[in-house]
């Protein structure tokens, strides 16, 4: 069969080599890709926002199963377009996409189907964001959301009022997320431990992967600016197995009922990130897609026929199916352009890559890269995700930072931390 991977991430590339694996696959294309993508799979020159292009792109090769990477295509309506097109793809219809297309539609949501979770005020006008800061409703410090998407970027977490209100302003009036910030949410700051909890779901049964933790702070010790993520790793204890429980059943299950029962059944990755807090585990948002970089270590450690489990998704089979988990830690570091999330060139040579995996259980996912006449070069803020496993978490840490030390470009920037909160 012919699959088509939207996107041009390290998500999409560790799915090109995972779906690339399977005996049922004759043909990855991946759109628009990158560098890594490039030597597994046939690139091809779309934006994943060409919705008209994409769909002409799969009923011209007559594409079997398409699989969608990031957020922004499913909110669109990626899904809706093939479907009406009798084209098979794997993701939430638009309707279902809202979990993550629309932060207010989504504590409404937990709202109705008691899904526990931060309390909020959602603002309509600056004016109502103003009125509940004055008094102060949910306290300080307090979390400002743009209500659309905005690139991962749209969450401030304000230390007082000052900060608060000039955080609306710039939200509201200045729109520095464009139309994102027509409206914001305002939550109640939670404290606690973060975890990442990724469900394969067919519109009624569904699969939980194995836990995850991201690190999106650009710098060690969870300092800086937020960023798309600077690495992730996946170990079972992230989550012990009553936490796991209680995601499913206070969490998942309601959610996927939920959705159900309101018309728009969930099919294809949920991403629920959580806040284990003292009061019970919390949702800080949904995600209706594979995280990225959750997608490199959790994919790394999954031992099905990934085509087989995407197939079970299209065919609302998925019950059918029993997920195998390698039980070894998987962590992945992200190597970033020198300057990233900030200004950063691009152009420079890679090298190493090759000398990093020959290492063993060593892959390397890349992500802002390009070909350009034969030389691996860098294209993107973050440049390749880095990835190893291992027995246990400390050998999976010390085997990435080993097999990280082959790869050279500049300037370059990553975390020596990775993985170090699931230590203690
Ligand atoms: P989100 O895009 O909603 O995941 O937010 C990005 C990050 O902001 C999360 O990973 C958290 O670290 C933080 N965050 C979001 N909501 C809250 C909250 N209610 N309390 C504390 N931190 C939050
Ligand atoms: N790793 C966070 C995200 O994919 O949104």
């Amino acid at each position: 069969m012919k699959v088509l991977i939207i996107g041009s991430g390290g998500r999409e590339h560790a799915l090109a080599w995972k779906i690339g694996r399977s005996p049922r696959v004759d043909k990855v294309f991946c759109a628009p890709g990158n560098g890594g993508t490039a030597s597994i799979a046939e690139n091809v020159s779309l934006a994943v926002d060409n919705l008209p292009g994409l769909t002409q792109f799969a009923l011209d090769r007559s594409i079997d199963l398409t699989v969608v990477g990031p957020e922004l295509p499913l909110v669109l309506g990626i899904v809706d377009r093939f479907q009406s097109q009798g084209l098979s793809i794997i993701g939430p219809a638009a309707a279902a996409a809202r979990l993550e297309g629309s932060k207010i539609f989504a504590k409404n949501f937990m709202k109705r189907h008691q899904v526990p979770t931060a309390a909020c005020v959602a603002c309509d006008s600056l004016e109502d964001a103003m009125g509940s800061i004055r008094r102060a409703e949910l306290g300080f410090p307090l979390v400002i959301k743009a209500d659309g998407l905005a690139a991962g970027k749209g969450v401030v977490i304000a230390e007082d009022r000052q900060q608060a209100e000039s955080t609306v302003e710039r939200i509201m009036r200045q729109r520095v997320f464009g139309e994102a910030g027509e409206r914001v949410l305002l939550e109640e700051c939670l404290k606690g431990r973060e975890a990442s909890f990724l469900v394969f779901c067919d519109g009624e049964h569904f699969l939980p992967m194995v836990p995850s933790q991201d690190h999106k702070r650009a710098f060690d010790r969870d300092r800086g600016p937020n960023t798309g993520g600077m690495g992730a790793y996946s170990a079972d204890g992230i989550l012990s197995p009553e936490e796991q429980r209680e995601v499913v059943e206070a969490i998942v299950g309601p959610t996927i009922r939920g959705m159900a029962a309101e018309g728009s059944p969930f099919r294809g990755v949920l991403y629920v990130g959580l806040m284990l807090t003292p009061g019970g585990i919390k949702v800080l948002e949904y995600n209706v897609r594979l995280g990225d970089p959750e997608a490199q270590p959790v994919l790394f450690r999954l031992e099905n026929d990934l085509v087989e489990v995407l197939q079970a998704i299209h065919g609302q089979t998925l019950d059918s199916v029993r997920l195998r988990w390698d039980s070894a830690c998987s962590v992945c570091v992200v190597m970033a352009s020198g300057g990233y999330p900030g200004k950063y060139p691009t152009g420079k040579p890679i090298r190493g890559v090759g000398e990093a995996e020959a290492a063993g259980h060593v892959k390397v996912f890349h992500a802002g890269t390009r070909l350009q006449d034969g030389q691996l070069v860098t294209a993107g803020g973050r440049v390749l995700g880095v990835t190893a496993k291992d027995r246990d978490l400390p050998s999976a840490i010390a085997r990435v930072y080993r097999a990280l030390e082959r790869v050279r470009f500049e300037p370059m920037h990553f975390r020596t931390d990775i993985g170090s909160q699931g230590l203690n």
